[in-house]
C-alpha cells in the first residue's frame, strides 16, 4: 500500500543567499517497507547552515545534494511499519531523512530516541547534532578551562547557546555575541558575563569593551570579519574552535581570509577547525554529561519551530538570516506527549 507523502526538492543551485524558486515542493507516493526496511512518519526535520554548502556543486566534506531530489538532513519521527527487528513500529527514531513527511529507511544511521526523556525535538537540538557539536568543541578542542575568557559568535543559535552554557558550566567568562537586542537578553537570561548585538556595535569595540586583558578561547560560528576581531582579541596561546563561518555561506567568490593571521604566530595561537560527524564516539559522555543538565535545567534551550514541510525553505531563508533563536526546525508531524518546552 503506497503512502501520499510530500517532500522539498532543491530546483536550482542558490547564486548568493537562497530564494524560495530554487526549492520544490513534490508529492510522492512511498512504497511499503521491503525487507530490513521501516517507515518513519516525521514530526521534525531540522534546518542546519551546512545544508547551504552542499546546494553548491562544490565536493567538500559532504557530497553536494542533487537537483531534482529531495534534500536531505537530521529529523525525528515514529516508526509506523517495520520490517526492521531492531525498531519495532510505534518507537522513535533520529534519522537523516528530513525535509519529507515520510521517510523510508534501510535502518543504517538510524538510531533509537526515548519519548520520556526529553521532548523528541531535543533528539536534533541540544540532546542531539548541534548540542554535541558543542560538547566536542568547548571540552575536546577549546579545552576550555575554570577561570578562562571565551568568547561564542553566533550565541544564540543551537550551537552557540549550548557552547556558551557549556563553558559556563566549566567556570569560564563566557561573552556571547548574537544579531538583536532579543537574543541578547536571552543570553543574558543564561548567565553569559556579557553579550552584545554584533549589528550595533563593531565586534573589535565590543570584546575591548567586554574582555579588556583579551580572550583565551574563541568560538567561532561566524568567520570573516568576527574571526578577525577575535584574533585581534586572543591573549598569548589562546585557541580558536573553528567550528563555522556563517557569514560567508552565501558568498558567491572567496573573499580573503583574516587580514591578521600572522598573529597566529605571534600570540602562539591555535586554530583548529572539527566535523561533528568525525566524534561520534563522545556521543554517549555529551549525553550522560548534558542530559541532566537539560533535564534540571542548569542547561537551557531554545526552539523556533515552524509549521508545515511545505515551509521547509523559508525556515532555511530564515536560519541564514537570524529568524531563529535557538534550533531551528520544522515541525511535520505529530510527536508525543512531552510538550516542546521554550524557556
Ligand atoms: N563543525 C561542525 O561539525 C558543525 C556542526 C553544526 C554546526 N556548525 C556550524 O555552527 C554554526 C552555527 O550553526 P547552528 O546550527 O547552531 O545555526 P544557528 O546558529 O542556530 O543559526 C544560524 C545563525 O547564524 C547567525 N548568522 C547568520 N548570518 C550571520 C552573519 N553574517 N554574521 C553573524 N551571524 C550570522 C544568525 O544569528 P544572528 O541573529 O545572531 O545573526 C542565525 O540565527 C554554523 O556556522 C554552522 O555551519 C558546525
Amino acid at each position: 500500500m503506497a503512502r501520499p507523502s510530500r517532500e522539498i526538492h532543491l530546483t536550482a543551485r542558490p547564486q548568493g543567499a537562497p530564494k524560495p524558486t530554487d526549492f520544490e515542493l513534490v508529492e510522492v507516493d512511498v512504497a511499503d517497507p521491503g525487507e530490513g526496511e521501516l517507515l518513519v512518519r516525521n514530526a521534525f526535520v531540522s534546518v542546519d547552515p551546512y545544508m547551504r554548502g552542499r546546494m553548491n556543486d562544490v565536493r567538500s566534506y559532504v557530497p553536494p545534494f542533487a537537483l531534482g531530489e529531495p534534500l536531505t538532513g537530521g529529523a525525528v519521527g515514529q516508526v509506523v511499519v517495520s520490517r526492521n527487528e531492531r525498531f519495532a513500529e510505534g518507537s522513535w527514531v533520529v534519522h537523516d531523512h528530513g525535509w519529507r513527511e515520510l521517510a523510508l529507511l534501510d535502518g543504517r544511521g538510524v538510531r533509537l530516541v526515548d519519548p520520556d526523556l526529553a521532548p523528541v525535538s531535543t533528539a536534533l537540538g541540544v540532546l542531539g547534532m548541534t548540542g554535541l557539536t558543542a560538547f566536542v568543541g568547548v571540552g575536546d578542542i577549546g579545552a576550555v578551562a575554570a577561570g578562562e575568557t571565551v568568547f561564542v559568535s553566533g550565541a544564540a543559535g543551537a550551537v552557540g547557546s549550548v557552547a556558551a552554557q557549556l563553558a559556563r558550566t566549566r567556570g569560564a567568562h563566557v561573552i556571547g555575541s548574537a544579531g538583536s537586542a532579543e537574543k541578547v537578553a536571552w543570553l543574558e537570561e543564561l548567565g553569559l558575563q556579557a553579550a552584545f548585538d554584533y549589528r550595533e556595535q563593531a565586534t573589535r569595540e565590543a570584546l575591548r569593551e567586554h574582555a579588556p586583558d583579551g580572550i583565551d578561547v574563541y568560538f567561532d560560528n561566524v568567520g570573516g570579519e568576527t574571526l578577525e576581531a577575535a584574533i585581534g582579541a586572543m591573549r598569548l596561546r589562546g585557541r580558536v574552535v573553528a567550528c563555522g563561518s556563517i557569514s560567508r555561506y552565501n558568498d558567491t567568490e572567496a573573499r580573503p581570509g583574516p587580514r591578521n593571521l600572522h598573529m597566529v604566530v605571534t600570540k602562539r595561537l591555535r586554530l583548529q577547525g572539527f566535523i561533528v560527524s568525525d566524534h561520534g564516539d563522545r556521543y554517549r559522555a555529551f549525553v550522560e554529561e548534558v542530559a541532566p543538565r537539560v533535564r534540571d535545567g542548569t542547561i537551557r534551550y531554545r526552539e523556533t519551530i515552524v509549521d508545515g514541510i511545505d515551509r521547509a525553505p523559508a525556515a532555511f531563508i530564515g536560519l541564514l538570516e537570524g529568524a531563529n533563536t535557538g534550533k531551528m526546525l520544522v515541525r511535520v508531524g505529530p510527536s508525543p506527549g512531552k510538550e516542546h518546552v521554550s524557556d
